[in-house]
Protein backbone atom coordinates (compact mmCIF):
# COMPACT_ATOMS: atom_id res chain seq x y z
CA UNK A 1 0.00 0.00 0.00
CA UNK A 2 1.17 3.35 -1.14
CA UNK A 3 0.35 6.87 -0.70
CA UNK A 4 0.52 6.79 -4.83
CA UNK A 5 -1.92 4.37 -4.34
CA UNK A 6 -4.20 7.03 -2.50
CA UNK A 7 -3.46 9.15 -4.89
CA UNK A 8 -4.81 7.59 -8.17
CA UNK A 9 -8.08 6.32 -5.91
CA UNK A 10 -8.61 10.54 -5.99
CA UNK A 11 -7.65 11.13 -9.33
CA UNK A 12 -10.29 7.91 -10.26
CA UNK A 13 -12.93 9.34 -7.95
CA UNK A 14 -12.65 13.03 -9.47
CA UNK A 15 -12.86 12.24 -12.69
CA UNK A 16 -15.97 10.06 -12.61
CA UNK A 17 -17.52 12.98 -10.60
CA UNK A 18 -16.65 15.49 -13.26
CA UNK A 19 -18.87 13.17 -15.61
CA UNK A 20 -21.77 12.54 -13.52
CA UNK A 21 -24.85 13.89 -14.70
CA UNK A 22 -27.33 14.09 -11.91
CA UNK A 23 -28.08 13.23 -8.49
CA UNK A 24 -28.50 9.32 -8.92
CA UNK A 25 -24.79 9.17 -10.48
CA UNK A 26 -23.54 11.21 -7.35
CA UNK A 27 -25.33 8.90 -5.20
CA UNK A 28 -23.94 5.70 -6.87
CA UNK A 29 -20.38 7.15 -6.29
CA UNK A 30 -21.25 7.87 -2.79
CA UNK A 31 -22.14 4.69 -2.14
CA UNK A 32 -18.83 3.74 -4.09
CA UNK A 33 -16.03 5.30 -2.40
CA UNK A 34 -17.88 6.41 1.04
CA UNK A 35 -20.48 4.01 2.02
CA UNK A 36 -19.60 0.99 4.89
CA UNK A 37 -18.23 -1.30 2.30
CA UNK A 38 -16.52 0.96 0.00
CA UNK A 39 -13.09 2.13 -0.99
CA UNK A 40 -12.37 4.38 1.32
CA UNK A 41 -13.40 2.65 4.42
CA UNK A 42 -11.58 -0.81 2.82
CA UNK A 43 -8.58 1.53 2.36
CA UNK A 44 -8.57 2.53 6.58
CA UNK A 45 -8.74 -1.22 6.98
CA UNK A 46 -5.49 -1.29 5.37
CA UNK A 47 -4.05 0.98 8.06
CA UNK A 48 -3.91 -2.45 10.24
CA UNK A 49 -0.81 -3.95 7.79
CA UNK A 50 1.02 -0.62 6.76
CA UNK A 51 4.04 -0.29 8.72
CA UNK A 52 4.32 1.75 11.83
CA UNK A 53 5.53 4.65 10.74
CA UNK A 54 4.33 5.08 7.70
CA UNK A 55 0.70 5.17 9.31
CA UNK A 56 0.57 8.57 10.48
CA UNK A 57 0.94 9.96 6.88
CA UNK A 58 -1.36 7.04 5.10
CA UNK A 59 -4.19 7.59 8.05
CA UNK A 60 -3.83 11.71 7.22
CA UNK A 61 -4.05 11.39 2.83
CA UNK A 62 -7.26 8.38 3.36
CA UNK A 63 -8.94 10.89 5.81
CA UNK A 64 -8.06 13.67 3.45
CA UNK A 65 -9.27 11.89 0.72
CA UNK A 66 -12.59 11.85 2.69
CA UNK A 67 -13.08 14.65 3.55
CA UNK A 68 -12.27 16.22 0.57
CA UNK A 69 -14.74 13.61 -1.74
CA UNK A 70 -17.24 14.27 0.41
CA UNK A 71 -16.95 17.72 -0.10
CA UNK A 72 -17.09 17.66 -3.89
CA UNK A 73 -19.87 14.95 -4.23
CA UNK A 74 -22.03 17.80 -1.65
CA UNK A 75 -20.90 20.65 -4.03
CA UNK A 76 -21.66 19.19 -7.08
CA UNK A 77 -25.14 16.94 -5.99
CA UNK A 78 -26.19 21.44 -4.78
CA UNK A 79 -25.62 22.03 -8.62
CA UNK A 80 -28.36 19.55 -9.96
CA UNK A 81 -30.95 20.85 -7.19
CA UNK A 82 -30.53 24.38 -8.60
CA UNK A 83 -30.67 25.39 -12.15
CA UNK A 84 -28.68 22.02 -14.10
CA UNK A 85 -31.47 19.73 -12.64
CA UNK A 86 -34.22 21.32 -15.31
CA UNK A 87 -31.80 20.81 -18.35
CA UNK A 88 -31.01 17.49 -17.70
CA UNK A 89 -34.19 16.53 -16.76
CA UNK A 90 -35.89 18.09 -20.12
CA UNK A 91 -37.28 15.06 -22.57
CA UNK A 92 -37.09 16.71 -26.03
CA UNK A 93 -39.61 13.81 -27.12
CA UNK A 94 -42.56 14.19 -24.87
CA UNK A 95 -46.22 15.59 -26.62
CA UNK A 96 -46.21 18.86 -25.73
CA UNK A 97 -49.86 20.28 -24.29
CA UNK A 98 -51.97 21.07 -26.77
CA UNK A 99 -54.33 23.80 -26.86
CA UNK A 100 -57.47 23.48 -28.40
CA UNK A 101 -58.91 26.38 -30.86
CA UNK A 102 -62.32 26.74 -31.15
CA UNK A 103 -64.38 25.86 -34.75
CA UNK A 104 -67.69 26.72 -36.50
CA UNK A 105 -70.37 24.26 -35.53
CA UNK A 106 -70.80 21.79 -38.11
CA UNK A 107 -74.49 23.53 -39.29
CA UNK A 108 -72.78 26.69 -39.47
CA UNK A 109 -69.60 25.63 -41.68
CA UNK A 110 -72.45 23.75 -43.82
CA UNK A 111 -74.55 26.65 -43.85
CA UNK A 112 -71.55 29.03 -45.27
CA UNK A 113 -70.76 26.13 -47.73
CA UNK A 114 -73.95 26.40 -49.29
CA UNK A 115 -73.83 29.86 -49.02
CA UNK A 116 -70.76 29.90 -51.08
CA UNK A 117 -72.35 27.74 -53.91
CA UNK A 118 -74.82 29.43 -54.28
CA UNK A 119 -73.06 32.74 -54.47
CA UNK A 120 -70.97 31.42 -57.26
CA UNK A 121 -74.06 31.97 -59.30
CA UNK A 122 -74.92 34.77 -58.90
CA UNK A 123 -77.36 34.44 -55.68
CA UNK A 124 -77.54 36.84 -52.49
CA UNK A 125 -77.83 36.09 -48.91
CA UNK A 126 -81.55 37.72 -47.52
CA UNK A 127 -81.90 37.37 -43.60
CA UNK A 128 -85.29 37.35 -41.91
CA UNK A 129 -86.53 36.77 -38.22
CA UNK A 130 -87.07 33.53 -36.13
CA UNK A 131 -90.25 35.52 -35.02
CA UNK A 132 -93.14 35.74 -37.82
CA UNK A 133 -96.14 36.69 -37.79
CA UNK A 134 -99.08 34.74 -39.13
CA UNK A 135 -99.60 36.85 -42.00
CA UNK A 136 -95.24 36.29 -43.24
CA UNK A 137 -95.59 32.91 -42.42
CA UNK A 138 -98.77 31.32 -43.61
CA UNK A 139 -101.30 33.91 -45.83
CA UNK A 140 -98.75 35.82 -47.64
CA UNK A 141 -97.81 32.17 -48.77
CA UNK A 142 -101.13 31.19 -49.80
CA UNK A 143 -101.64 28.75 -46.64
CA UNK A 144 -105.28 29.36 -45.51
CA UNK A 145 -106.53 29.01 -42.25
CA UNK A 146 -108.09 25.80 -41.99
CA UNK A 147 -104.49 24.38 -43.59
CA UNK A 148 -103.12 21.67 -41.36
CA UNK A 149 -99.78 23.70 -40.95
CA UNK A 150 -101.36 26.03 -38.92
CA UNK A 151 -102.34 23.51 -36.62
CA UNK A 152 -101.28 24.75 -33.08
CA UNK A 153 -99.87 21.14 -32.87
CA UNK A 154 -97.38 22.08 -35.31
CA UNK A 155 -96.32 25.68 -34.85
CA UNK A 156 -94.95 27.05 -31.79
CA UNK A 157 -97.66 30.59 -30.91
CA UNK A 158 -96.88 33.75 -28.94
CA UNK A 159 -100.82 34.16 -29.10
CA UNK A 160 -100.21 37.51 -30.30
CA UNK A 161 -100.28 36.77 -33.93
CA UNK A 162 -96.72 36.35 -33.78
CA UNK A 163 -95.07 32.40 -34.03
CA UNK A 164 -91.85 31.14 -34.54
CA UNK A 165 -91.21 30.65 -37.85
CA UNK A 166 -91.91 27.15 -39.04
CA UNK A 167 -90.02 27.82 -42.88
CA UNK A 168 -87.82 29.99 -44.23
CA UNK A 169 -89.99 31.17 -46.75
CA UNK A 170 -91.64 33.86 -45.31
CA UNK A 171 -88.20 35.79 -46.75
CA UNK A 172 -89.81 35.31 -49.87
CA UNK A 173 -91.85 37.51 -48.89
CA UNK A 174 -90.10 39.91 -46.89
CA UNK A 175 -88.00 40.43 -49.57
CA UNK A 176 -89.85 40.57 -52.93
CA UNK A 177 -91.77 43.42 -51.16
CA UNK A 178 -88.57 45.81 -50.68
CA UNK A 179 -86.93 44.36 -53.87
CA UNK A 180 -87.46 44.75 -57.55
CA UNK A 181 -87.54 41.79 -59.67
CA UNK A 182 -84.87 40.22 -60.96
CA UNK A 183 -83.88 38.72 -57.61
CA UNK A 184 -81.91 35.57 -56.96
CA UNK A 185 -81.57 35.18 -53.53
CA UNK A 186 -81.02 32.11 -50.60
CA UNK A 187 -81.84 32.40 -47.10
CA UNK A 188 -80.52 30.35 -44.56
CA UNK A 189 -81.84 30.34 -41.46
CA UNK A 190 -83.29 28.28 -37.82
CA UNK A 191 -86.74 27.67 -38.63
CA UNK A 192 -89.34 26.36 -35.63
CA UNK A 193 -91.69 22.81 -35.24
CA UNK A 194 -93.30 21.39 -32.19
CA UNK A 195 -92.09 17.69 -33.13
CA UNK A 196 -91.23 15.69 -30.58
CA UNK A 197 -87.31 14.78 -30.40
CA UNK A 198 -86.45 11.90 -32.44
CA UNK A 199 -83.19 10.53 -34.67
CA UNK A 200 -85.28 12.53 -37.30
CA UNK A 201 -86.94 15.17 -35.65
CA UNK A 202 -86.00 18.32 -33.38
CA UNK A 203 -88.08 21.01 -32.36
CA UNK A 204 -85.68 23.21 -34.11
CA UNK A 205 -83.80 22.82 -37.41
CA UNK A 206 -82.35 24.98 -40.46
CA UNK A 207 -83.40 25.57 -43.81
CA UNK A 208 -82.24 27.28 -47.06
CA UNK A 209 -84.43 29.06 -48.94
CA UNK A 210 -83.83 29.62 -52.79
CA UNK A 211 -85.71 32.27 -54.60
CA UNK A 212 -84.95 33.48 -58.25
CA UNK A 213 -87.84 35.54 -60.54
CA UNK A 214 -87.05 37.19 -63.23
CA UNK A 215 -88.16 37.45 -66.78
CA UNK A 216 -88.78 34.04 -68.21
CA UNK A 217 -87.08 32.14 -65.32
CA UNK A 218 -88.42 28.21 -66.11
CA UNK A 219 -88.27 24.92 -64.66
CA UNK A 220 -85.27 24.15 -66.67
CA UNK A 221 -83.30 27.32 -64.59
CA UNK A 222 -85.04 25.50 -61.62
CA UNK A 223 -83.23 21.63 -62.16
CA UNK A 224 -80.33 23.26 -63.88
CA UNK A 225 -79.02 24.98 -60.38
CA UNK A 226 -80.52 22.24 -58.20
CA UNK A 227 -78.33 19.67 -60.10
CA UNK A 228 -75.47 22.01 -60.19
CA UNK A 229 -75.68 22.42 -56.45
CA UNK A 230 -76.26 19.01 -56.06
CA UNK A 231 -73.17 17.82 -57.85
CA UNK A 232 -70.89 20.85 -55.73
CA UNK A 233 -71.99 19.23 -52.80
CA UNK A 234 -71.88 15.77 -53.42
CA UNK A 235 -70.04 15.38 -56.36
CA UNK A 236 -70.12 14.94 -59.91
CA UNK A 237 -71.81 11.40 -59.81
CA UNK A 238 -75.12 12.67 -58.39
CA UNK A 239 -78.25 12.38 -59.79
CA UNK A 240 -81.59 14.28 -59.14
CA UNK A 241 -85.72 13.28 -59.39
CA UNK A 242 -88.15 16.04 -59.19
CA UNK A 243 -91.80 13.72 -57.47
CA UNK A 244 -95.04 15.99 -57.95
CA UNK A 245 -96.10 17.44 -54.67
CA UNK A 246 -97.91 20.17 -53.37
CA UNK A 247 -96.96 23.24 -51.22
CA UNK A 248 -99.52 26.45 -51.35
CA UNK A 249 -96.90 28.52 -52.54
CA UNK A 250 -95.58 26.91 -56.01
CA UNK A 251 -97.74 25.67 -58.66
CA UNK A 252 -96.86 22.89 -60.11
CA UNK A 253 -94.89 21.91 -56.74
CA UNK A 254 -91.97 19.21 -56.06
CA UNK A 255 -90.08 17.11 -54.05
CA UNK A 256 -86.40 16.98 -54.90
CA UNK A 257 -84.72 13.85 -53.80
CA UNK A 258 -80.58 13.38 -54.54
CA UNK A 259 -79.37 10.29 -55.41
CA UNK A 260 -76.69 9.45 -53.16
CA UNK A 261 -73.89 6.94 -53.03
CA UNK A 262 -71.92 7.61 -49.95
CA UNK A 263 -70.55 5.38 -47.14
CA UNK A 264 -73.37 4.27 -45.61
CA UNK A 265 -75.92 6.47 -47.17
CA UNK A 266 -76.81 5.18 -50.45
CA UNK A 267 -80.21 5.51 -52.68
CA UNK A 268 -83.03 8.82 -53.14
CA UNK A 269 -83.25 10.96 -50.37
CA UNK A 270 -85.54 13.65 -49.94
CA UNK A 271 -83.31 17.06 -50.02
CA UNK A 272 -86.04 19.87 -50.53
CA UNK A 273 -89.06 21.06 -51.37
CA UNK A 274 -89.51 23.57 -54.63
CA UNK A 275 -91.48 24.45 -57.45
CA UNK A 276 -92.90 27.65 -59.96
CA UNK A 277 -94.12 30.61 -57.51
CA UNK A 278 -97.86 30.72 -57.01
CA UNK A 279 -98.87 33.62 -59.37
CA UNK A 280 -101.09 34.86 -56.54
CA UNK A 281 -97.54 35.03 -54.57
CA UNK A 282 -96.08 37.04 -56.85
CA UNK A 283 -99.29 39.39 -57.15
CA UNK A 284 -99.71 39.79 -53.35
CA UNK A 285 -96.32 41.62 -53.46
CA UNK A 286 -97.06 43.58 -56.14
CA UNK A 287 -95.72 41.76 -59.21
CA UNK A 288 -97.02 41.37 -62.58
CA UNK A 289 -97.59 37.19 -63.26
CA UNK A 290 -97.25 38.30 -66.92
CA UNK A 291 -94.12 40.16 -67.00
CA UNK A 292 -91.99 37.90 -64.60
CA UNK A 293 -92.18 34.22 -63.40
CA UNK A 294 -89.92 32.72 -60.55
CA UNK A 295 -89.12 29.40 -59.09
CA UNK A 296 -88.10 28.68 -54.90
CA UNK A 297 -86.92 25.84 -53.13
CA UNK A 298 -86.53 25.27 -49.49
CA UNK A 299 -84.01 22.41 -48.02
CA UNK A 300 -83.05 20.78 -44.59
CA UNK A 301 -79.30 21.42 -43.79
CA UNK A 302 -79.45 19.06 -40.99
CA UNK A 303 -80.74 16.31 -43.45
CA UNK A 304 -77.66 17.07 -46.03
CA UNK A 305 -75.15 17.44 -42.92
CA UNK A 306 -76.29 13.93 -41.86
CA UNK A 307 -75.90 12.45 -45.57
CA UNK A 308 -72.20 14.40 -45.99
CA UNK A 309 -70.91 13.17 -42.25
CA UNK A 310 -72.34 9.73 -42.24
CA UNK A 311 -75.05 10.90 -38.53
CA UNK A 312 -77.39 8.97 -37.83
CA UNK A 313 -79.27 10.67 -35.42
CA UNK A 314 -80.06 14.67 -35.45
CA UNK A 315 -79.53 15.25 -31.91
CA UNK A 316 -76.08 14.19 -31.93
CA UNK A 317 -75.44 17.32 -33.96
CA UNK A 318 -76.82 19.63 -30.72
CA UNK A 319 -75.87 17.78 -27.85
CA UNK A 320 -72.36 19.60 -28.42
CA UNK A 321 -70.71 17.05 -27.24
CA UNK A 322 -67.00 17.81 -28.25
CA UNK A 323 -66.16 14.68 -29.24
CA UNK A 324 -68.39 14.46 -31.75
CA UNK A 325 -68.14 18.01 -32.89
CA UNK A 326 -64.33 17.63 -33.33
CA UNK A 327 -64.68 14.50 -36.00
CA UNK A 328 -66.44 16.77 -38.07
N1 LIG B 1 -91.18 25.65 -46.83
C1 LIG B 1 -91.35 24.27 -47.22
C2 LIG B 1 -91.27 23.39 -45.99
O1 LIG B 1 -90.76 23.79 -45.00
C3 LIG B 1 -90.29 23.87 -48.21
C4 LIG B 1 -90.46 24.54 -49.53
C5 LIG B 1 -91.20 23.95 -50.50
C6 LIG B 1 -89.90 25.77 -49.80
C7 LIG B 1 -91.37 24.52 -51.74
C8 LIG B 1 -90.05 26.35 -51.03
C9 LIG B 1 -90.80 25.71 -52.00
O2 LIG B 1 -89.52 27.52 -51.36
O3 LIG B 1 -90.95 26.29 -53.22
O4 LIG B 1 -91.71 22.28 -46.06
Amino acid sequence: MKLEEIKIIEQQALSELAEAVNAETIEALRIKYLSRKGIIPLLMQELKSVSKEDKPAFGQAVNKLKQSLQLSLDEKNSTFKTDAAPVAAFDMTLPGNWHKTGSHHPITLLIDRVSDIFSGIGFTVAEGPDIETEYYNFDALNTPEDHPARNAQDTFYFGNGNLLRTQTSPVQIRYMEKNQPPIRIISPGRVYRRDTPDATHTANFHQVEGLYVGKNVSMADLKGDLLYFAKQILGEDVQIRFRPHFFPFTEPSFEVDFYCDLGKTKGWLEIAGAGMVDPDVLKAVGYDPSEVSGYAFGMGIERIAMILHEIDDIRLIYDNDIRFLSQI
